[in-house]
C-alpha cells in the first residue's frame, strides 16, 4: 500500500525522536515535567504567578543582554550611555523600558507568588526545601535589583547605593573596613560601579538561573500544592495517576498562555504609557547624573524595597551600646529572612487558609496591611508620626511570624475535605 505524505513525515519524526531519545532523555523529560506531571485540577488565579515570574525572568535576561551591548560601565560614560540607548539606539527606549518595568513587574508577581504560599500553606511539608529555595531566590532578586539600580549612574542610583552600603558601617568593629571593602574606595565611585556591573550582569543572573532550576526540580519532585492544601498524591487510581490531577500539558500550558496575554496587556500599558510610573518605577532624581556633592532632597529606594526601608528607619534608639543604625540594619535583615522559618512556625493541623481558624485569617490580614503601610511609609519623609506608625507596623509584621506557633495551635480549624473542591 502506498504511504501518504503525512504518514511518511510522521515516520521520519518518530525516527528522529527515537534517535534523539537514545542519546538524550528528551521524551522522558517532557513527560516527567509536562505531559505526565499531574497538577491539581483546582488551581486558581494565584497559580499563574510562578509561570509569570519565569516569563519576566526571561524578559529581564533578553533585554538585559541587549542593554549591555550599548551600556558603558564607567563613571564618565554610564549616564550618557543610557541616554544614548534612550535616544539613538534603535528601539533602545523600548528595550530599556521593558527592562526597568520588568524589574517592578518581577516584584509584583513574586510578592503575589509568595502571598499565595502564605494563603495555602505551600511552605509546609513536604515543600519546606522548595520554600527555602524560593527564599534564596527572593534574596538574590533583591540583590540583583539593588546592583542594577546603580548602573544608570543617576543621582538617586548614587545616593541610594551610598545609603545602603554605608549601613555596613554600623556593624561593630569591622563596619568601617567592610564598607570600604564593598565600595573598593573611600566613597562611592566607578570602582563600585564596575563591581556592581559584574555582579548584576554575570554573577547574580547565574545564581538566579541555578536557583530557579532547582526550584523547578524540587517542585516537580514533591508535586504542587493547591488552594485546598491537600496532597493529591494520597489519592491515586489503579494506574498510579492522582484522581484529582490533570496533566500539566496541555491543560495548564494553555491556561498559562491566557495569563500571559492578560499580563502583557497590563505590562505593555505601563511600558508604553507610564514607564516612570509617576517616579515610582524610575525616580525623578535619576534623570540627573550622579553627583557626590548634591544629595537628593529626599532619598527613597524603589517601591519594592520600601517596606524594608521603613523597618530600617523604624529603629530610632540605641540599645546595648550599639547605635540605632545598627539595630535598623538588624531589623531589616531579620524582616527579609524571617519568612524562611515559616515551615517550622506553622503548627496548624491544616494547610490552607480555607480551613484555618479566625486567628490565622486575622494574622494574615494584619500582616498584609502592615506590609503595605510600611511600603507607603518607606517613600515618605521620616517625620515623627510616620516613624511611630512604622514602629507599630514593624511589630505587627514580626508578630505574624513570632506568634504563629501559638495562634495556629489554639484556634479552631475546619476539617479538610478528602478530595479537592472546585
Ligand atoms: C524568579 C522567581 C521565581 C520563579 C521563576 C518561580 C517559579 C515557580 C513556578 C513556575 C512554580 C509552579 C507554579 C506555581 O505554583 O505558581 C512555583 C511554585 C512555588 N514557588 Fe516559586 N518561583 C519564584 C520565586 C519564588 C519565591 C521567592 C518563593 C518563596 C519565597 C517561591 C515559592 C514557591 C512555592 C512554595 C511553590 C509551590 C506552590 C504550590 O504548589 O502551592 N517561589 N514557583
Amino acid at each position: 500500500m502506498q504511504q501518504t505524505n503525512s504518514e511518511s513525515k510522521q515516520g521520519s519524526l518518530a525516527n528522529a525522536m527515537s534517535w534523539l531519545d537514545a542519546r538524550f532523555p528528551a521524551t522522558e523529560t517532557f513527560e516527567y515535567h509536562m505531559s505526565k506531571y499531574y497538577a491539581p485540577k483546582n488551581f486558581n488565579f494565584f497559580y499563574y504567578f510562578g509561570w509569570l515570574a519565569t516569563f519576566v525572568l526571561v524578559n529581564q535576561l533578553v533585554t538585559g543582554i541587549w542593554l549591555t551591548m550599548n551600556y558603558v560601565p564607567s563613571g564618565d560614560a554610564a549616564f550618557a550611555s543610557v541616554e544614548y540607548i534612550m535616544r539613538d539606539v534603535e528601539f533602545g527606549w523600548l528595550i530599556r523600558y521593558l527592562h526597568s518595568t520588568g524589574a517592578s513587574a518581577f516584584f509584583v508577581v513574586v510578592f503575589l507568588h509568595m502571598y499565595r504560599a502564605l494563603m495555602y500553606g505551600s511552605y509546609r511539608g513536604p515543600r519546606e526545601l522548595l520554600w527555602l529555595i524560593g527564599m534564596a531566590i527572593f534574596i538574590a532578586l533583591m540583590a540583583e535589583g539593588f546592583f542594577g539600580y546603580l548602573l544608570p549612574w543617576g543621582n538617586m542610583s548614587y545616593w541610594g547605593a551610598q545609603v545602603i552600603v554605608s549601613l555596613a558601617g554600623a556593624i561593630p568593629y569591622v563596619g568601617a573596613d567592610l564598607m570600604e571593602w564593598v565600595r573598593g574606595d573611600f566613597l562611592m565611585s566607578e570602582v563600585a560601579l564596575n563591581r556592581f556591573f559584574a555582579l548584576h550582569v554575570v554573577a547574580l543572573p547565574i545564581v538566579l538561573l541555578g536557583l530557579v532550576f532547582v526550584h523547578f526540580v524540587a517542585l516537580h519532585h514533591v508535586g504542587s500544592n493547591n488552594p485546598d492544601g491537600i496532597e493529591i498524591k494520597k489519592n491515586k487510581d489503579e494506574n498510579g495517576v492522582p484522581v484529582d490531577g490533570i496533566p500539566f500539558h496541555p491543560y495548564y500550558t494553555v491556561h498559562d498562555i491566557h495569563a500571559t496575554v492578560v499580563f502583557l496587556f497590563l505590562f505593555c500599558a505601563v511600558v508604553f504609557f507610564a514607564p516612570e510610573m509617576g517616579g515610582y518605577f524610575i525616580e525623578k532624581p535619576n534623570f540627573e547624573v550622579a553627583n557626590p556633592l548634591k544629595t537628593p532632597e529626599h532619598i527613597a529606594p524603589v517601591w519594592y524595597y520600601t517596606p524594608y526601608y521603613a523597618m530600617l528607619r523604624a529603629a530610632t534608639f540605641p540599645l546595648f551600646g550599639l547605635d540605632a543604625k545598627f539595630w535598623g540594619l538588624v531589623t531589616m535583615a531579620a524582616a527579609v529572612i524571617i519568612p524562611a522559618a515559616l515551615p517550622w512556625l506553622d503548627r496548624s493541623p491544616v494547610k490552607s487558609m480555607r480551613y484555618k481558624g479566625i486567628l490565622s485569617k486575622a494574622a494574615l490580614g494584619i500582616f498584609v496591611v502592615s506590609f503595605i503601610i510600611l511600603g507607603v511609609l518607606g517613600v515618605l519623609p521620616a517625620e515623627k508620626e510616620y516613624t511611630i506608625l512604622a514602629q507599630i507596623c514593624t511589630m505587627l509584621y514580626f508578630a505574624y511570624f513570632v506568634l504563629m506557633p501559638w495562634y495556629t495551635r489554639v484556634e479552631q480549624t475546619k476539617p479538610e475535605p478528602e478530595r479537592v473542591t472546585s
